[in-house]
């Protein structure tokens, strides 16, 4: 990623000042006052937070860390859906609208707490029915809709363990993610919808649980009409599930260590790692950084465009802002479907108040042109957001000047799958940075070192690391707590996070790209092990090698070096039928952009595939250049 290193961006310390207002009004006026804070008496702090929810029993300790293991909220005992849900239908929140909903066809619902609660309770009320206890861990494989979000809530109301796997995923890697956490329930719908598309979602998990043995039910919505055929012994409708059950469902309590939800993130092997987040640190952190980053408000509207199947969707869609008490907008919308003007559409008609996106997505809209925001009104918008790759200058310049129009904060968000929460960012009274996304917030002690864990020089470039624990981190990688403790062994005690970095002289921190073989492709992180190993499951494939290639718009693309068995010979037909054989293994996101066929790939003499090799060759630079952080 060195490549992209811009020593002229770090000298330049461009800033942007929001308006005085943003400061005056927000809940964290100050973010140095509110950092000190924290530094005083970190588990004071904390504490302080987690008092603003409501816990079923006390913890006798903020945080007891045994290095590379943190437990926060010891003994505390708590049930999230609790402050997500009863905390508001129990006081002045009752008829407050929690969800608004759009579906690709037009379609809108709407849940206050109260009947959100309700749905909550009766299908938490259904899954014990099934058999599911606390622990259990269920697979929810849906679309983006209401349900999708009731049952994550319900499993986390009994205390089962959900694992989502994104809509977006095939056979391979569902099958995969059920068998892992060996789930025995798969929440799915008949069919979800994407620019127009159906995806057969139902079909997909028929094919993912032939090899599942864990799997006993499947739980089905039934979205169109006529409504398909459940297969009786197996599968179960959605609604019939909720049928005659009691109306309440007391929450279970949890203890603040238990295991909330797996979320499953690529890794440098072949396999993806399920990521274990638990219930009370979870809470806290998603809860904190929701109300004071976002600075939301009891009025805003609250739209983050990710997909629930990420961990965005998880801690900024729905269990942050729910805890929060606030209104989300969320639904089956793509950015340019059915036109380019979709997402500002919504944002008029929608009143959406605060927008979390991605730069992938920016970066498309600048490409087809402000004619389409300009189209719309979008004087509603208070605060954007911005997470998931780096947010290059221009998209920054553009999103800030065409759909701000030149007021509206930008909080470029920086967090992982394992941190569970934003951690770097810029607080929307502070002054903005374009290409960098700011400091550590409170709570969160970042810095930019080499591979010995020495701080480098300001604007030099070097590893990104956490240095102390924070309340919603990752406890472990489900069944392989030695890959977890890697994360913190790289450079001992500190937590290295795998990208690259650059610190300016003001402590704002560069976020360059990652550091190691996962590849960031609109957005979507990919692991190159997962597509290689995808390739080479294809009967004529010999070998495989998977690269990212920067790409003005996605930010990546995937390149695929393939050396074919012998006696095939590489045709254009091979490259269609390897990019459909990776579609169907993993799904359309890790389909290769690109394939190129060789006779041979440069190795290690321990047979590793230097992949830093191929890449500086496929951007006609000197590998030297690229690998003057590796070992
Ligand atoms: C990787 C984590 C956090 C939710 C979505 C991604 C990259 C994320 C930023 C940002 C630069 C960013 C990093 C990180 N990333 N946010 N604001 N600026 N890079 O979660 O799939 O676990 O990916 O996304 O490379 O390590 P994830």
């Amino acid at each position: 990623m060195a490549e992209q290193f811009d020593v002229k961006l770090v000298e330049e310390a461009k800033y942007y000042t929001p308006l005085p207002e943003y400061r005056e009004k927000a809940w964290v006026k100050d973010y140095d006052e509110e950092y000190s804070e924290f530094l005083k008496d970190p588990e004071a702090f904390w504490g302080k937070i987690a008092k603003e929810l409501d816990w079923f029993g006390p913890w006798d300790k903020v945080l007891d860390w045994k290095y590379p293991y943190a437990k926060w909220f010891v003994n505390g005992k708590l049930n999230i859906t609790y402050n997500c849900l009863d905390r508001h239908v129990f006081n002045h929140r009752r008829n407050k609208v929690a969800i608004i909903w759009r579906g690709e066809n037009g379609e809108e619902r709407i849940f206050t707490y109260q009947m959100l609660y309700r749905q909550v309770n009766r299908f938490a009320n259904g899954l014990k029915r099934l058999g599911i206890v606390k622990g259990d861990r269920v697979c929810i494989y849906m679309p983006m809709i209401p349900e999708q979000l009731i049952a994550m809530l319900a499993c986390a109301r009994i205390g089962a363990v959900h694992s989502v796997v994104f809509g977006g995923f095939g056979v391979t890697a569902l099958n995969y993610r059920i068998n892992d956490t060996e789930s025995k329930v798969v929440i799915t719908a008949d069919i979800g919808f994407r620019r127009g598309k159906t995806i057969p979602l139902k079909t997909l998990v028929e094919e993912a649980i032939i090899n599942a043995p864990s799997v006993e039910r499947v739980v089905v919505l039934r979205r169109k009409e006529p409504k398909v055929e459940i297969h009786s012994g197996i599968e179960i409708d959605f609604y019939d599930l909720m049928e005659g059950v009691e109306p309440v469902c007391k929450p279970e309590v949890m203890d603040a260590e238990d295991p909330l939800f797996i979320l499953y993130t690529s890794g440098s092997t072949g396999a993806p790692k399920g990521v274990i987040h638990t219930c009370g640190g979870y809470m806290v952190g998603t809860y904190y950084t929701s109300k004071v980053i976002f600075d939301l408000k009891e009025e805003d509207v609250y739209w983050c465009t990710a997909d629930v199947g990420w961990v965005t969707g998880h801690s900024y869609l729905l269990y942050g802002p729910l805890a929060v008490g606030a209104t989300i907008f969320f639904g089956e919308a793509v950015p340019d479907y059915p036109d380019a003007g979709n997402f500002w559409r919504l944002i008029q008609d929608m009143g959406i108040t605060i927008f979390y996106t991605a730069p992938t997505a920016i970066r498309m809209f600048m490409k087809v042109g402000e004619q389409w925001p300009d189209k719309y009104d979008l004087s509603s918008l208070r605060i954007l957001g911005s997470v998931g790759e780096p947010l290059n200058p221009e998209a920054f310049e553009w999103y800030y000047r065409v759909i701000g129009k030149d007021r509206c904060p930008i909080v470029d968000t920086w967090w992982q799958t394992e941190t569970g929460m934003q951690m770097i960012t810029t607080f929307v009274g502070e002054k903005m940075r374009p290409g960098f996304a700011g400091k550590g917030i409170p709570g969160v002690i970042p810095d930019v070192v080499d591979k010995h864990g020495k701080p480098v020089k300001t604007g030099t470039l070097g590893f990104l690391i956490i240095k102390n624990p924070w309340p919603a981190m990752f406890r472990t990688i489900y069944k392989n707590d030695e890959r977890y403790r890697k994360y913190w062994e790289t450079i001992p005690n500190v937590y290295t996070v795998g990208d690259l970095a650059v610190k300016g002289k003001d402590g704002y921190i560069m976020i360059l790209g990652r550091a190691d073989d996962i590849i960031i492709v609109a957005g979507h992180n990919i692991g190159t092990a997962e597509v290689e190993s995808a390739l080479v499951s294809h009967q004529s494939v010999a070998e495989a090698a998977v690269i990212g290639k920067p790409d003005a718009l996605k930010g990546n693309l995937i390149k695929a070096f393939v050396i074919l068995k012998l006696g095939e010979k590489p045709s254009d037909k091979h490259k269609l039928d390897l990019k459909y054989h990776v579609r169907m293994t993993l799904g359309p996101i890790a389909q290769p952009d690109d394939i190129e066929f060789v006779d041979k790939l440069p190795k290690t003499r321990s047979g590793k595939i230097m992949r830093r090799v191929l890449k500086a060759k496929e951007l006609g630079i000197d590998p030297g250049d690229i690998s003057t952080l590796e070992d």
